[in-house]
């Protein structure tokens, strides 16, 4: 949620993520919080998901990390 992320589209990410997980029900399996700057401005916006730093995201790349990250999705892609 830091300035350069927020400039580079932050907001549509973190919209679609939420709708994603709604559309899904499983927000109640994903801890998903904000955080400050990652140190990786330029490369914003950037998604941590456990523990690994995910850069220049739009909405194809973080549609196809959920996939690849939640559980209930392994092996659809
Ligand atoms: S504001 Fe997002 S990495 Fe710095």
């Amino acid at each position: 949620m830091g300035s350069s992320c927020f400039a580079h589209g932050n907001q549509m990410i973190l919209e679609h993520i939420k709708a994603f997980l709604a559309k899904n029900v499983i927000e109640s399996e994903v801890d998903l919080k904000g955080s400050l700057c990652q140190g990786c401005c330029k490369d914003g916006p950037s998604v941590l998901i456990d523990g690994t730093l995910y850069t220049k995201m739009n909405i194809d790349k973080i549609n196809k990390l959920l996939h690849q990250k939640l559980p209930i999705f392994k092996g659809s892609l």
